[in-house]
């Protein structure tokens, strides 16, 4: 599995994790917005899964102007397509404005969303939302860059809405001897990029020094087992995906023979229990609303 097909095989983790109170403090603030259009920003989307997921779980007001941003042109190729597509089945009509712009409008009974899905970096883009949503996303980039850009971008009163913000925890049941020295090169190697390991907490202490005010936040831990000796959904591929992104991680540090050896008896274990759907992996996120 590539990240491409990782990215849509997650949604059935996230839709699990994504912690309630806070989506619905971000569903009633967006919805209390009766006054015209809601802008929404969102930092990048990927293939497109956050706002299937918003529209779906019927959390938008009825007129909105979404802009997905995302640098990666496999993952915008795939999200034009696929978003629309899946909008189509859940009885949107979709108009498209311009096919190769990523621009379209889906409207179902009183319901106008106008999609524009931009291929670009999010520190390159302007404009004035009401809302940005950063799902998974800021704990890959430096968060004071992000914290002063979203500052800059939000109209006065404008939401940071960031679900699954990595923060500092990485598990495994049953447990395997090297685990710990394991996880802690894993976030180590994160240390050494922008954002890092820690970033969920970080984010709790740097939103006030841009301005912002912390309106809720709650836990959105990745749990993924076996449910009755089988992964749900297509979970197998995105453990299997987790654990090869580890050992690529953990392998880039400078390591030892022994430690070289100890990696590899480790992911040797850890993919044989996924073949044979007994491992449980366990991450620890943090889901963020702010107001700015
Ligand atoms: C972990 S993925 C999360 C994708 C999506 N939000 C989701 O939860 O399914 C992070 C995404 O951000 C994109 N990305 C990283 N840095 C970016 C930047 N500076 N500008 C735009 N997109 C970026 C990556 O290409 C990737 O698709």
């Amino acid at each position: 599995m590539n990240e491409l097909e990782y990215l849509t095989a997650k949604r059935s983790v996230d839709d699990r994790s994504l912690d309630r109170t806070v989506l619905t403090a971000f569903r009633d603030t967006v919805q209390a917005r009766t006054e015209g259009n809601l802008r929404i920003l969102e930092f990048g989307t990927g293939t497109g899964t956050m706002p299937l997921r918003l529209i779906e779980w019927d959390m938008l007001p009825d007129s909105v102007e979404y802009r997905a941003i995302e640098r990666q042109t496999s993952h915008v190729e795939r999200a034009r397509k696929r978003i629309p597509e899946q909008l189509a089945g859940m009885g949107y009509t979709v108009e498209e404005l311009d096919s190769a712009d990523g621009r379209f409008h889906a409207i179902r009974g009183s319901q106008r969303i106008r999609f524009s899905i931009e291929k670009e970096d999010a520190f390159n883009v302007t404009g004035e939302p009401d809302v940005i949503i950063a799902c998974a996303f800021l704990d890959l980039v430096s968060l004071r860059n992000v914290l002063s850009h979203i500052s800059d971008l939000l109209t006065p009163g404008g939401l940071l809405y960031a679900p699954i913000t990595f923060d500092g925890f990485t598990g495994f049941s049953p447990t395997h001897p090297y685990d710990d020295i394991v996880t802690d090169n894993y976030h180590r190697h994160m240390a050494q990029r922008a954002g890092g390991p820690q970033s969920g907490r970080q984010l709790l202490e740097l939103v006030p020094e841009y301005g912002g005010d912390i309106v809720a936040v709650g836990g959105s831990d990745w749990i993924i087992r076996p449910v009755d000796g089988t992964y749900p959904a297509e979970e197998q591929a995105v453990i299997a995906f987790l654990v090869s992104t580890i050992h690529n991680a953990v392998s880039e540090l400078p390591l030892t023979q022994e430690q070289k050896k100890n990696l590899d008896e480790w992911v040797e274990r850890r993919e044989q229990q996924i073949a044979d759907e007994s491992l449980t992996l366990i991450a620890h996120n943090l889901d963020i609303l702010c107001q700015f």
